[in-house]
Formats: C-alpha cells, sequence, structure tokens
C-alpha cells in the first residue's frame, strides 16, 4: 500500500470519529492547567500542591495529568454524566499505569453534593459553572467548593467575554485532520441567557453536528467576585492573558485589577478563602515598612 493510501485511510471521517477523543484534542490544555496551579500554588502558598479535585471532570484528563506530574499527588474527578465518565476510564484511566490510576478517584454526581474530603486545589474549567444561571445556585455551588478546599487551598475557574461572546458567529480551527467548529447560537440581553454547540467536520465532507450543546449564562467578572466573597472566599484574583506587540495573546496569565476592553478575552479566576500565606506575608512586610 502507497504512503498515500496508507494517510488516506487513516483520516476520520464523522462515522469513525470519536467525539471525546476529537474534544480534548480540540479544547483541552491540561498540561498547562497543571503548569498554572502549580505556579500559582508554589508562589501564593509556598509549597507543593498535592490533591486535586476536578469539577465537571468529563473524561478526567486533567486528574490524568495531575497524577503523572508527581509521585505523590492525587486526583479527584466528579461528573454528573456516567456515559463521559465510563469514556474517560476506558480512554484515559487505562493508559496510567499502576500507580498513577490508584491515585485517581472518579465519582458520579452533582458538584454540589458534599463530600467529606478537602484539597489542595480545585478547578472549574471550561466554563462549565456557567450552567448555574441564578446567584443562588452559582453561590451555593461555590460554598461547597469553599468546603472541600484545605484551609489554604486555592480555587480556580475560568471564564470568556468582551462583545464577541454575544454575538452569534460561527468560529473555525483546523485541528490535525478535522475542523473544530465554535457555533454561539444564541444570546438574550435581558437574561444573559447563552446557547453555543461544537461541531466537527471532517476532510470527506462528512461532519458531526452538534456534537456538543451548552445552555450556559455568561457570567461576568465582577458579578463571579461578589458571589465568590458571599460564599466565603476572602481573596479573588483576576489572572488576565498577556499580549505580545501585535496584540496576540501569550498562553501567560498574571494578575490584573484592570484591563483594556478587547473583543473576546479568556481569563482565570483565583480564589481561596484566606489571604495566601505569601501574599499575607508580603504585605505584612510592606506594612512594617520593609
Ligand atoms: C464543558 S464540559 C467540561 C469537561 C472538562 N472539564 C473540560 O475542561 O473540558 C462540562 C461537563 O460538566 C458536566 N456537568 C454538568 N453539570 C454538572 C453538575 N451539576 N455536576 C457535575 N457535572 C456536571 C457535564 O456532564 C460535562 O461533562
Amino acid at each position: 500500500m502507497g504512503q498515500k493510501q496508507r494517510k488516506k485511510q487513516k483520516r476520520r471521517t464523522a462515522k469513525t470519529a470519536d467525539k471525546h477523543a476529537l474534544y480534548q484534542l480540540s479544547v483541552q490544555d491540561p498540561a498547562f492547567e497543571v503548569h498554572l496551579a502549580n505556579r500559582y500554588f508554589r508562589r501564593r502558598v509556598g509549597r507543593e500542591p498535592l490533591s486535586l479535585r476536578e469539577d465537571f471532570c468529563g473524561t478526567a484528563l486533567l486528574c490524568a495529568e495531575w497524577v503523572k506530574s508527581h509521585p505523590s499527588r492525587t486526583a479527584l474527578g466528579v461528573d454528573i454524566d456516567p456515559s463521559v465518565l465510563a469514556w474517560g476510564t476506558e480512554h484515559v484511566l487505562s493508559a496510567l499505569d499502576e500507580g498513577e490510576r490508584a491515585r485517581v478517584t472518579t465519582v458520579n454526581g452533582d458538584v454540589r453534593d458534599h463530600h467529606p474530603e478537602r484539597h489542595d486545589v480545585v478547578m472549574a474549567l471550561n466554563y462549565s459553572y456557567f450552567c448555574f444561571k441564578t446567584r443562588d445556585t452559582l453561590r451555593g455551588y461555590f460554598a461547597t467548593v469553599r468546603e472541600h478546599l484545605r484551609p489554604d487551598g486555592l480555587f480556580f475557574l475560568d471564564l470568556f467575554g468582551g462583545w464577541e461572546s454575544q454575538q452569534i458567529l460561527l468560529e473555525k480551527r483546523a485541528v490535525e485532520d478535522f475542523t473544530y467548529v465554535w457555533d454561539q447560537a444564541h444570546f438574550d440581553p435581558v437574561t444573559s441567557d447563552f446557547r453555543a454547540h461544537i461541531h466537527f467536520r471532517f476532510a470527506d465532507g462528512t461532519k458531526l453536528k452538534e456534537a456538543f450543546t451548552y445552555e450556559w449564562r455568561l457570567w461576568t467578572i465582577p458579578e463571579l467576585r461578589e458571589l465568590l466573597a458571599e460564599a466565603g472566599f476572602g481573596h479573588v484574583e483576576v489572572l488576565w492573558e498577556e499580549e505580545d506587540e501585535v496584540g496576540q495573546g501569550t498562553g501567560t496569565f498574571k494578575p490584573r485589577e484592570h484591563a483594556d476592553n478587547d473583543p473576546g478575552w479568556n481569563a482565570y479566576l483565583l480564589a481561596s478563602v484566606e489571604l495566601p500565606p505569601r501574599v499575607a506575608a508580603k504585605r505584612a512586610k510592606r506594612a512594617e515598612g520593609g
């Protein structure tokens, strides 16, 4: 068989592709998120973060990356959909070695359910908590996160915004041998209700239409900061993406109290119950005139 034919045979189509694998390739970057947690935890708390709780974990890709990154690390993934957890067990957790596998637990349940364990880091990524559409439900979720954090723990969540986030639009991106399509289908300015789909298109013209659909409320940074404070988080930082000289995001996120208006942005919030030890020490030194 010629090289060309072999290549052709391997190309994904709507029939052969797996939507969870495509999703992971298109939108997830667990190595970056482990790096972010490491960097901020070490700087703010001054020790190695060991235990992670990944809320809305889906296929538990971040849990797997976390336990691979350090021999003492443990991860708990929580997701309400048993089918996505089963996919993760079969395709993601099965690729771990025995020791790593033993340090990951997944739970099928609602992230608002109470679990007794407390963690160094809780992460809620890819905007998943936007599914909570009222102040009460979102504050209730944040209060549960607070209960799941160790006293010096850090909670990371991401969000997006800017005027483009309210527009009806299609964004396409080539990924390996397929196209990822982000389809913003609906925004209601009265309620901030937002609907988006992910579609995948293939070189042979076939499509996986509405592979994923999200019904969210678009929350703003001030609203989230207020709700986190009401849920008992005494310190919340906004990590904003640095830009290069032509205004392109660099992938480096730094704390900011103000930012230039931008048509479409992604950011992280970093919340802790108390002032992180290193931030408290710096402030005390400054107050002493040191
Ligand atoms: C956007 S996906 C995020 C997957 C993954 N964490 C990521 O970063 O890409 C949202 C996930 O949240 C789960 N989910 C939605 N509501 C939930 C809830 N109340 N409790 C737990 N999981 C929930 C869905 O089943 C889905 O797997």
